[in-house]
């Protein structure tokens, strides 16, 4: 496909064009061609757990009803009357057993069938066709609560969609001892940018912890290391390793290497849980493979991508910011980055507590990802939207083709293949890469293809 890849992506993803994040027409394409035969998440099934409980998402370009029938199975409703096409739900969640349209009067069960109409008889033909004039409905699958939808009947299942990263996946969650609780409803907020912006930081950007989160670092929370200018925690003078899969997803893992030089050196029969108590750590072990232990003991963080726009991002503290007496914690956050525009984000916030752990120390995980990766947090989403703004401001004004492409070569070719690495897809040790968000664009170009 040499010389194929449109905006500028050459084969090896070093450069893409800048009106890839400015273009409304771009991001037309990408409902159609991105969005449409993948996967999206649109929150869990803890958020529906109750016939007629609904919330109300988005997927792709088209508002969805995400609603637990009486049958008990969770749908994903068109949220647009089949009469006139009148927003339906109004409303961001709720219990119903009823969608009834505001206009005219329509009425629509709760599995999508339409089951009331006013002036029936008459007023309508005797053949009108209910069946025929029910919503519309993706298809969802719930995988370990996480509901993912998909308007493609031809789109493979969602197993074979994740692939790789399914491992991944599996093991965060298996590593807080199974189960998890989503916290409440997500925070919602809108951000200046493109929906790119922060899902390619979510791939792999370690680059940006020194410059962007220096004043954060500061503060201590992952230490006085930083402060006396020996080695950090999570996020900074790790170890990582990249791992990227064809399809656009990726994980990078933080590692403290505090031994040896590598991480063979760690020790399998006592593996360590950062952000875990100590006290519990054989038990979590006991709750994983083998392998799974091999990739999630003493890692420090880990963030990634759910090709397109999900993300997610598990980071290990010792102390949570206020509450020293209590060190450890550990939190778990899933966000969405659903395009309103080509320049603007709504990011949706979901935090995760395992359910294993005890109330002090769930708390304590709740707070601090309260605290720092939410919209409402004092340290990193301030800094991180400062910047994608920016990036947005400068992009809009600039005259075509002035500035460049944007510049993705940061550690191409350096990395190492990790040996003997315990999980799927290739691993690649590089602490400063690009190469997840190389993997990203690869395949987001590959299937926006050529411009009409
Ligand atoms: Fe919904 Fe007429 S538009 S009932
Ligand atoms: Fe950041």
């Amino acid at each position: 496909r040499e010389g194929s890849l449109p905006f500028g992506v050459d084969s090896s993803v070093h450069t893409i064009d800048r009106r890839a994040f400015i273009d409304n027409s771009v991001l037309d394409i990408e409902f159609d061609r991105v969005f449409h035969p993948s996967w999206q998440f649109l929150g869990f099934a803890g958020e529906v757990r109750e016939p007629g409980d609904y919330v109300v998402r988005m997927l792709g370009r088209d508002e969805v009803v995400v609603i637990r029938g009486e049958d008990g199975e969770v749908r994903a409703l068109h949220n647009s009357c089949t009469h006139r096409g009148t927003r339906l739900c109004r409303a961001s969640l709720g219990n119903t057993a009823h969608l009834r349209c505001s206009y005219h009067g329509w009425t629509f069960a709760n599995d999508g069938r339409l089951v009331g109409v006013p002036a029936l008889r008459s007023g309508y033909p005797p053949d009108f066709d209910h069946a025929g004039h029910g919503l519309s409905a993706a298809r969802v699958t719930s995988r370990r609560g996480f509901l993912f939808a998909t308007w493609d009947p031809h789109a493979p299942d969602l197993e074979e969609y994740l692939g790789e990263i399914a491992w991944y996946l599996d093991a965060l969650l298996d590593c807080g001892g199974g189960e998890w609780e989503v916290c409440g409803p997500p925070q919602r907020v809108r951000a200046q940018g493109n929906w790119k912006i922060p899902t390619d930081n979510f791939a792999g950007d370690g680059y940006h912890m020194r410059t962007t989160h220096q004043i954060a670092l500061d503060q201590g929370i992952y230490g006085d290391t930083l402060a006396n200018g020996t080695r950090g925690r999570a996020g900074t003078d790790l170890t990582a390793v990249n791992i990227a899969t064809p399809a656009g997803h990726s994980v990078r893992a933080g590692y403290v290497i505090d031994s040896g030089s590598s991480l063979e050196d760690r020790d399998p029969a006592a593996p360590q849980f950062p952000g875990y108590p100590p006290e519990r750590w054989a038990e979590l072990a006991a709750a994983q493979t083998p392998e799974q232990v091999r990739f999630t003991s003493h890692c420090e963080v880990a963030h990634g991508v759910v090709f397109p726009n999900t993300v997610f991002l598990s980071v290990a503290h010792d102390r949570a910011v206020g509450e020293e007496s209590d060190p450890l914690t550990r939190y778990l956050v899933v966000r969405s980055h659903v395009p309103v525009s080509a320049r603007e984000t709504e990011c949706l916030y979901w935090t995760l507590v395992p359910t294993a752990m005890d109330p002090q120390w769930r708390r304590r995980s709740y707070r601090f990802q309260a605290r720092t990766q939410s919209a409402g947090g004092i340290l990193f989403e301030m800094d991180d939207f400062e910047n994608f703004a920016r990036i947005d401001d400068a992009l809009a004004r600039s005259a075509p083709g002035r500035g460049g492409p944007v510049d993705l070569t940061l550690g191409a070719g350096l990395g190492t293949p990790a040996r003997d690495f315990p999980g799927p897809a290739r691993a690649e040790v590089a602490t400063l890469s690009e190469h997840n968000q190389r993997a990203f664009y690869r395949r987001w170009a590959a299937l926006v293809g050529e411009l009409p």
